[in-house]
């Protein structure tokens, strides 16, 4: 299985990703989190956090949430610019401020409105994407609306992180919801939810064998070894962890330090980590 790295604004930003790649690792391929054209412009802080010069992450795909193809297009104008082959699209983010532009998750309830986005991913051949979304917004089978569409669609693979718009990030995630869309999608399909261990990420792998990958989010932030202890098929001693987390953590502070002005921007962006 491929092991991703899940897009998580305010967390996986290049200076995270490159320094969890260096110090970690176990990571197939890390997601920004997504980009937006608002506006009418990119913000600059994104256009940061794709620029090839800041990444050293070796496989990264940058993300995109959009409305409609004139979005897609100024955001695909700066993926190819920096020489990017892979996007991935976001279909489930839950924050109204998106869902009520029928982005994110917002989008799922609207057939159509998928079916454009499909087009354009069509007419941008050149570019492999990919798709992360959710059962749906308020009715767990609002994807049985869109798979044929999106079964139709040349994609890369399928994450699926199995709880609906309306939860956000409470409540349990549906593991019958997504055995059924794991049979019925005709694509690679990749899991994302809740994985915070390697006895979880072992269930997965053995409940779904066919599975393309497994995406860690809150679990790769809170055990950064995660990933690399799937490879090595064992848990970390602590001694090692904690020594590998102080690291993480002071080349963090060696670029924040740099870039952050007094201690309470500094604190406020290094404490959740
Ligand atoms: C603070 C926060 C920010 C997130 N930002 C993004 C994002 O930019 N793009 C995206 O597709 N998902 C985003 N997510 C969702 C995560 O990628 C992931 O799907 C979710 O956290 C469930 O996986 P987990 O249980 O492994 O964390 C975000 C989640 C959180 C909590």
């Amino acid at each position: 299985m491929n092991i991703y790295s899940a897009p998580l604004q305010g967390f996986t930003e290049a200076v995270w990703r490159n320094v969890h790649s260096r110090v970690f690792g176990g990571i197939d391929c890390y997601f920004t989190p997504f980009l937006r054209y608002e506006h009418g412009e990119i913000r600059s802080k994104d256009i940061r956090d794709v620029e090839r010069k800041n990444n050293s992450a070796k496989r990264l795909v940058p993300q995109i949430i959009v409305a409609d193809k004139n979005e897609m297009a100024r955001l695909l104008d700066l993926i190819r610019r920096e020489g990017y082959e892979r996007v991935d699209i976001n279909m489930g983010c839950p924050f109204p401020l998106q869902a009520r532009r029928r982005c994110g998750a917002g989008i799922l309830p609207y057939p159509e409105h998928v079916a454009e986005i499909m087009n354009e991913v069509r007419l941008n051949s050149d570019i492999v994407f990919s798709l992360k979304m959710r059962l749906g917004w308020s009715d767990k089978n609002e994807w049985k609306n869109l798979l044929p569409v999106i079964n139709e669609t040349p994609l890369s693979h399928v994450t699926m992180h199995p709880r609906l718009g309306v939860q956000q990030y409470k409540g349990t995630v549906d593991i019958e919801a997504f055995s059924e869309f794991y049979n019925e999608c005709l694509h690679p399909v990749v899991y994302n939810g809740d994985l915070l261990s390697l006895s979880d990420i072992k269930r997965i792998e053995n409940d779904f064998p066919c599975l393309d990958g497994i995406m860690l989010g809150r679990g790769l932030l809170a055990n950064p070894a995660l990933g690399i202890e799937y490879m090595n098929g064992k848990e970390l001693g602590n001694k090692e962890l904690a020594a590998l987390v102080r690291k993480m953590h002071d080349e963090i502070y060696d670029v924040m330090v740099q870039r952050l002005q007094g201690n309470t921007q500094f604190l406020s962006k290094l404490k959740p980590y």
